[in-house]
């Protein structure tokens, strides 16, 4: 421990923490870090408020119109920080081959010497001038036995204040921790230390990004970035890459999902967690308002980005989501394409790098057919249709988000703060695709349904970093979410299936779907949104065992009739665009399935390449 950096500086520990080695890694971070204080927080809505002035003070955060947003707030990040940083995140197992191939990696010793040990470690003196904020948080509801303690040390009070929207955070999770409780340790700096007497900017961060994750000792260190899954540290690095190593060692699940609660005329409730890439539609498919038709149906929201499942004595997987908010995009949400995220988002929001209104609001890509005169854009530029016009400047940056807790949603579902979770029926995967992969196919088995969200693929958009409509194989939709060695995440979800499938329960069904099919004029065919409640329909008679199907090649599809038609108008021709299998399609996706396989062949579970050769076999047969 560098005792002189720790000279005169108090810890500030509350009378509340009885846990020795949370403390003593305080100190240690502290001294490394030369944080000029320490700041424990509470997570009580009084700190809340006084974080939000201080930021507003700081030039951070911009106050809303309190009549038109009322206690909400605008952040701009700097413009080159913008977005998950995937080239910068490092899977840093003790062997290379555990992080696998779709994983930066580098020795643990390595990285520790850049980060902590080494002459120009970049987390030595990186908070001076700053408060270390420590962030104690639980992922789940409080002492649910699916959920994991974390505890993050930040210097961001940004990142505070969003901590206490995304996860349940402050007194409860100390009180969780007890004396020895277990807590993934994750540390972030923005990487911008103040000498004496240098003023701070509105949004501090580092041209220098690493966001690194150690899976053995379960550790997360952060440098460099303020922005959303680099610095929320609970979000993508705990609850996914983190919490997926843990799942593999101790027999559950972290995945990129959504759950949604679905409920029949006839009062019955099922549970669907779907994954789906980044910019796929998770929040607005959790959030699904059924079309006007389908009196008595209800879709609720459990969450709409990380599942946690476990499986039960009853041989049922249970699942909770581990946040308390959402971390979404905000261009493209509006009352068509989500009304419950829109009346979500009515108070108590932060929204970061959407544009401001002349009247203090905000506004951003697709929230209303036609743009305000007048905005300040994400930069805090001037924005006016004709200047978008010459330049295709944005108003709202692509990736700007809001973040918001769950509470505020009018769909969230009665069970979302249940300790013992809810039980799975179904499970979806599904990724952007204008042609080759059918709206929706059932798995006819377990062994099937891995197949499928093992070579789910979803083309780039132009709002991704490098994004030109490439189909880039995304498994799970956990390409850069992965803790460890893909294949050897598809063996642990075949292992589950099989010790699953010994108990007798009912494994969940999987389905495949493709909400993203173009006609030949360059238009969606299928219109998304709530009508995918007929699918969701459709997959629930499935699980009821009353809805019918036909055999498709890799599983089971609707016909036409076996789908509600009623308020919409849909051709057969229109369906058969949507649902039809292209020989000539397949037989190139075949090979692009061997391409991934051929690159995740370490560990590789052979059942994989088996079930390819009868999707093969069988296309061979097909006309
Ligand atoms: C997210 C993502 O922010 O998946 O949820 O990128
Ligand atoms: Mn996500």
């Amino acid at each position: 421990m560098n005792r002189p950096a720790l000279e005169g500086l108090r810890l500030n520990v509350p009378a509340c923490v009885k846990h020795p080695r949370l403390v003593e890694w305080v100190a240690q971070i502290a001294a490394l870090t030369e944080a000029a204080d320490v700041y424990w927080c509470d997570g009580s809505e009084a700190e809340y408020q006084r974080f939000t002035e201080q930021l507003v003070a700081a030039g951070t955060l911009m106050k809303l119109n309190p009549e038109l947003r009322p206690r909400s707030f605008l952040a701009r990040s700097d413009a080159t920080d913008v977005a998950r940083v995937e080239d910068r995140t490092f899977i840093c197992s003790e062997k290379k081959e555990d992080a696998g191939p779709t994983n930066n990696w580098m020795a643990p010793a390595d990285m520790r010497k850049l980060l902590e040990t080494g002459d120009k470690a970049l987390f030595k003196g990186a908070m001076k001038g700053r408060t270390m904020y420590v962030v104690p948080f639980s992922m789940g509801p409080l002492g649910s036995h699916i959920a994991h303690i974390g505890v993050e040390l930040t210097d961001s009070p940004y990142v505070a204040v969003s901590m206490r929207t995304m996860t349940r955070m402050g007194r409860g999770a100390l009180d969780v921790l007890g004396e020895d409780g277990h807590f993934v340790p994750c540390v972030h700096t923005v990487g911008a230390p103040l000498e004496a007497g240098q003023k701070d900017v509105a949004w501090p961060c580092n041209p220098t990004k690493y966001i690194v994750h150690y899976p053995e000792s379960r550790e997360i260190w952060s440098y460099g970035s303020g922005y959303g899954g680099n610095a929320l540290l609970g979000k993508k690095c705990f609850a996914l890459r983190i919490a997926s190593t843990m799942g593999r060692d101790q027999g559950w699940l972290a995945e990129h999902m959504l759950i949604l609660g679905v409920t029949t005329p006839a009062g019955k409730k099922y549970h669907v967690a779907a994954a789906f890439p980044s910019a796929c539609g998770k929040t607005n498919f959790s959030m699904l308002v059924p079309p006007a038709d389908y009196p008595g149906w209800k879709v609720t929201t459990i969450g709409d980005d990380i599942a946690w499942i476990k499986p039960h004595d009853d041989g049922r997987l249970y699942a909770i989501n581990p946040e308390a908010g959402y971390f979404g995009v905000a261009p493209g949400t509006n009352y068509h394409t989500n009304p419950n995220c829109m009346d979500s988002m009515k108070s108590d929001v932060v929204f970061t790098n959407v544009a401001l209104t002349d009247d203090g609001d905000v506004w951003w890509e697709g929230m209303s057919d036609t743009p305000p005169a007048h905005l300040i854009d994400w930069q805090g530029r001037d924005w006016t249709p004709a200047i978008a016009k010459a330049s295709g400047a944005k108003a709202a940056h692509p990736n700007s988000r809001f973040t918001v807790a769950a509470t505020n949603n009018p769909a969230l579902d009665a069970q979302w703060d249940d300790p013992q979770g809810v039980a799975i029926d179904a499970f979806i995967f599904g990724g952007r695709r204008s042609t080759t992969v059918p709206l929706v196919t059932e798995a006819r088995t377990w062994g099937e349904g891995v197949y499928m969200a093992a070579t789910m693929g979803s083309e780039t958009t132009a709002a991704m970093a490098g994004g030109n409509g490439s189909v880039r194989r995304d498994p799970f939709a956990m390409l850069p979410f992965m803790g460890y060695n893909m294949s050897d995440y598809f063996q642990h979800w075949l292992d589950l299936g099989e010790k699953l499938g010994k108990t007798g329960a009912k494994l969940p069904r999987i389905y495949c779907v493709n909400w993203f099919r173009k006609g030949a004029d360059g238009q969606f065919v299928w219109p998304g949104y709530g009508e995918n409640m007929r699918v969701l329909e459709w997959m629930v008679g499935r699980v009821e065992g009353k809805a019918e199907g036909a055999d498709n090649l890799f599983g089971i599809s609707p016909r036409y009739e076996d789908l509600r038609w009623d308020g919409l108008t849909f051709s057969r021709q229109q369906f058969d665009a949507v649902i039809g299998i292209d020989k000539a399609a397949w037989q190139q996706e075949l090979v692009l399935h061997t391409e991934l396989f051929k690159q995740l062949e370490h560990h590789l579970p052979a059942e994989l390449p088996a079930t390819q050769a009868r999707i093969e076999a069988r296309l061979a047969q097909a006309a």
